[in-house]
């Protein structure tokens, strides 16, 4: 691949061709501050927060979308990129539940930081909120519209599995929100509760039910292991809190990893301390089932046993 060499913040670099103004920056540390872009996802420019001004040109471009050219002199915090920049997000702030002391997603929040790194606040106003739409049906997931910033990234990664596909955009302006299947709630609808949306999404919009008030973002440590149920090694974070493994969560699922529960509850058995009973849907209801069903061993655990009973009857001769 051919390289072309652009300066970006006054730093030359030469760079593929091929490579947004995003990524070029990425390269020379420098982080545009981005909403919708995920470097496994399709690019869809949609938040326009990765707006760069480009000397010649008199629009802002979004970074994620558009491609290195030779020459391009990029300037990513300019007058003019921060002032709108910081427009989009005190818009985004302004129909925001101002919640981050209780949110689940605080010291993770990409909105919560990007408003500290731009020192912008929740102010009074007189515009509407999003309203509070919160599905609590799903003992894996909880997703509060409120806080969505409609970034998509949850559409496209549910998207990328074949036959999931359960999330979508609904309505229009203002009444934009993400919905499952005909605008179900997450137990009646289709979701296989794998959590690849609640893994990329950039806000609380999307929750991990299971790791709710068992430790902040900022506490304790975390270990990233893989999966050891099939082939694919999804990878997981197991959080620890004084010494207890406390939750597992779900990595981004990049290298075409497909996340399942399954995978997910398989590794909350063999490294959580006290792992939280699972739930099984079963005819669109979630009900809470044993172990051996939620992993679907029963057969292996019949089999290990009657191999166990036969051995020690053959001892006993
Ligand atoms: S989603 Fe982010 S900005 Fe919103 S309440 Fe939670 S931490 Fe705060
Ligand atoms: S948990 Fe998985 S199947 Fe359910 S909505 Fe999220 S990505 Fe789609
Ligand atoms: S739920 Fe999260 S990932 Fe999905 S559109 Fe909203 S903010 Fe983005
Ligand atoms: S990150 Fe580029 S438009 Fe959202």
């Amino acid at each position: 691949m051919a390289n072309v060499t652009v300066t970006i913040d006054g730093q030359k670099i030469s760079v593929p061709k091929d490579l947004s103004i995003l990524e070029a920056a990425k390269l020379l540390d420098i982080e545009i501050p981005a909403l919708c872009y995920d470097p496994n996802l399709e690019v869809v420019g949609a938040c326009r927060l990765c707006i760069v001004e480009i000397e010649g040109s008199k629009k802002l471009e979004t970074s994620c979308s558009t491609k290195v050219k030779e020459g391009m002199n990029i300037f990513t915090e300019s007058e003019k990129v921060v002032r709108i920049r910081k427009g989009i997000i005190q818009l985004l702030l302004d129909s925001h539940p101002n919640d981050c002391l209780t949110c689940q997603k605080a010291g993770e929040c990409y909105l919560q930081k990007y408003a500290y790194e731009y020192n912008l606040n929740f102010r009074k106003h007189n515009s509407a909120m999003r309203p509070q739409l919160i599905d609590t049906s799903s003992p894996y997931i909880l997703k509060d519209d409120s806080k969505c910033i409609l970034c998509g990234k949850c559409v496209r990664t549910c998207a990328q599995v074949s036959d999931r596909k359960v999330l979508s955009f609904s309505d229009r302006g203002y009444d934009t929100k993400i919905i499952c299947d005909e605008d179900k709630n997450l137990e009646e609808s289709s979701c296989v509760s794998c959590n690849r949306c609640v893994s990329v999404c950039p806000v609380g919009a999307l929750i991990d039910k299971r790791q709710i008030n068992k430790l902040r973002s900022w506490e304790g440590n975390s270990l990233t292991v893989n999966c050891k149920s099939c082939q694919y090694g999804c990878e997981f974070e197991i959080k620890s809190k004084n010494n207890k493994n406390v939750a597992v969560v779900a990595k981004s699922p990049s290298n075409g990893r497909p996340l399942c529960l399954k995978g997910r509850l398989t590794t909350e058995l063999l490294y959580v301390d006290n792992p939280e009973t699972p739930y099984s849907k079963i005819d669109g209801k979630f009900v809470e089932t044993s172990w051996t069903e939620a992993l679907n061993i029963e057969d292996v655990l019949e089999k290990i046993n009657k191999l166990n009973a036969d051995k020690s009857s053959l001892g006993d001769d």
